[in-house]
């Protein structure tokens, strides 16, 4: 029995839930009004039998005990796990351990204290000088761990050798690279070190500046399934807790937030040199509402920049907020993005070291997102004509109909009449208007919110699907963990019915039954992506890591199915003529709420067919 079950048998789901909600027996099961969202039938359901939860109202969510404490406490699946641990009287044991993982975690840690050593050293004299120069202190090079790697490109592999790692490990660990000649080297050769470790602690990779001017300016790690840029957030190991506090600061580089946590701001996180994705958004919005963005001045009106605050703008619009109520039930607040446009040629590292205060000013002075989105648009725009500011309107559309909640696009619409200069009945009228929204999604207009909504949307393969039917099928033992999985959810068509065969195969089979029993003939595209999910190398993890992998992919296609859904009703609304609906036609929010309605509804049906 894995840690999870043994955890699961020894609660009561009811008795658990019954802690934070008021359950009413009703024939075999129980039920409360729904604790996740706002209604005065109950629609919210505890199964003793199965040892499951439902809510079969708005939400639409179910689960086990676990992942009831998970979304009513706000945590991570590992927390809820820990929690429900102490409580059923279970020992876990240690966290994350995969073989091949660990030994490549243990093989950077022995690179840091070397690459530390080495700056300590004779060697590292002017790395010092230079790290001094920028204001960087001791204790911020320790607590960092700052370093420096030799420029001889040997040195390093020779130590690691004598330590007795194999030349193999070491290239698998990515710190050894083997050349065009065949021969072996280190990959980072007389350049500033710094360890980059994911949320956990572990060490997955190296930052690696020039000190000479050597292109590219960073080296990093190889990205791969350890070390992947599009899931790190640096420094957030040691940002969690203040992060929670006080709130997310996001900056672009490595020296800024090590220089903000040298001046005490212990709640700021660095990208990495990529647009944020929705697994980091995801990540923050679990920590907290607030969030803030450092954007330098030269990037801020860029388009890439532009889009990568669709992203933040579309998944983080609400939280969960832990025992907001008295009764200790949960709410949901609007989330506040807000962003920070660094003054010109200056960077946070610069202003930091300059002056702390400054800094805080900055801080408290951003704007919120939705105000620097609509400038971004008005400020280039030709405000001096009707069809220019029509323009605007236009551009905004797509935005504004992918806020969440009235208050947000009612911020946004006044924003961009004020910004205009005409009324906000004006706008909105403008925006409800078929040809609005229609002339939105013509080629030639600039690249919308709607068209960038998915990162995966322009490749002809599905990663987040691909990725749980790999979990589903070569971890029969997951199955439990997948009750909130719908069909629909499955975007790609071969996804799709993969999906629903493998639903149709039932629980207690192991992975070679299960994937005979999927595997059918005819249907020549099922068949080649079920070839290629079984041959496509899984990212190593155990039964733990898996099941936390599972409810994250769980969760994260349901949000996007929720999303889809309300794009094509905005969608279906922007084509419908405008004669038909007239009398709705001229308010936005109002057409919010019929979404909002809509996707409950239909997500209450797909959930009583199939669950
Ligand atoms: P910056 O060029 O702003 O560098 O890149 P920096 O970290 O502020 O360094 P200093 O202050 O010039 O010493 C910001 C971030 O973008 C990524 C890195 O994560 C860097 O911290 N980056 C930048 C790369 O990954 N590769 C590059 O070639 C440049
Ligand atoms: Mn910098």
């Amino acid at each position: 029995m894995t840690a999870v079950d043994d955890v699961k048998s020894r609660l009561d789901i009811v008795e658990i839930i019954s802690q934070r909600v008021p359950l009413q027996r009703s024939g075999n099961s129980y039920k409360a009004p729904c604790p996740f969202h706002q209604e005065k039938t109950p629609s919210f359901h505890v199964f003793p039998d199965r040892q499951s939860w439902r809510c079969f109202g708005a939400c639409a969510t179910g689960g086990d005990v676990l992942s009831f404490v998970m979304k009513a406490e706000g945590l991570e699946f590992g927390e809820a796990l820990k929690q429900m641990a102490q409580v059923a009287g279970v020992t876990l044991p240690q966290r994350g351990q995969n073989p091949q993982n660990e030994a490549a975690y243990k093989i950077n840690e022995d690179t840091r204290a070397y690459f530390q050593r080495t700056l300590a050293s004779a060697q590292g004299v002017s790395t010092r000088e230079y790290l001094e120069k920028r204001g960087v202190d001791k204790q911020a090079i320790e607590a960092f761990g700052v370093g420096l790697s030799p420029s001889d490109g040997e040195s390093l592999k020779n130590h690691l050798i004598r330590e007795g790692y194999s030349p193999e490990e070491l290239v698998s660990a990515g710190v050894v690279r083997v050349g065009d000649d065949g021969v072996s080297h280190d990959l980072f050769r007389g350049r500033l070190m710094f360890p980059i470790r994911d949320a956990h602690g572990n060490l997955v990779g190296f930052g690696a500046r020039t000190l000479d001017g050597t292109e590219p300016k960073y080296l990093n790690s190889p990205q791969g399934p350890m070390f992947d840029k599009s899931r790190i957030l640096y420094a957030m190991d040691r940002a969690r807790t203040g992060v929670r506090k006080n709130g997310a600061v996001i900056v672009e580089g490595y020296m800024d937030a090590i220089a903000a946590h040298q001046a005490g701001f212990k709640n700021v996180i660095a990208q990495m040199g990529t647009a944020l994705t929705e697994f980091q958004v995801d990540e923050i919005r679990r920590l907290t509402g607030k969030m803030t963005m450092a954007l330098d001045q030269d990037a801020a009106g860029q388009n890439a920049t532009l889009r990568s605050l669709d992203v933040v703008l579309q998944n983080f619009r609400t939280k969960t907020v832990n025992k907001q109520r008295p009764d200790g039930t949960t709410q949901t607040v609007d989330a506040d993005p807000r962003i920070i446009v660094m003054p010109p040629g200056q960077d946070p590292d610069e202003v930091i070291h300059r002056s702390p205060s400054d800094w805080t000013n900055l801080v408290e002075s951003a704007i919120p997102a939705i105000t620097f989105r609509i400038n971004a648009i008005t400020g280039r725009g030709d405000l001096t004509s009707p069809e220019g500011k029509a323009r605007c309107v236009a551009e905004a559309a797509p935005f504004i109909h992918l806020l969440a909640g009235g208050i947000q696009q009612a911020n946004a619409i006044e924003q961009l009449a004020g910004n205009l200069s005409v009324p906000i009945d004006t706008v909105k009228a403008a925006l409800s208007r078929p040809s609005v929204a229609r002339r939105t999604r013509q080629p030639e207009q600039p690249r919308s919110a709607a068209s960038t909504a998915s990162p995966f949307a322009k490749l002809d393969h599905d990663p987040m699907e691909e990725y749980c039917l790999q979990l589903l099928l070569g971890h029969p033992e997951v199955r439990e963990m997948a009750g909130g999985l719908r069909p629909e959810f499955f975007t790609r068509h071969e996804n799709r019915e993969l999906f629903a065969r493998w639903l149709d195969v039932g629980p207690g089979m192991d992975k070679d039954k299960t994937l005979a029993a999927v595997r059918r003939d005819g249907d020549d595209e099922v068949t080649a992506q079920l070839k290629t999910l079984t041959e496509k190398p899984m990212i190593p993890s155990d039964a733990t890591g898996r099941a936390k992998s599972l409810a994250e992919v769980v969760t994260r296609l349901e949000e996007r199915n929720l999303k889809n859904l309300k794009m094509e009703e905005v969608k279906r609304f922007a084509d419908s003529p405008p004669d038909v609906e007239d009398g709705e036609q001229d308010d936005i929010l109002l057409l919010n709420e019929q979404i909002k309605k809509n996707e409950g509804l239909r997500r209450g049906q797909a959930q009583e067919i199939s669950g």
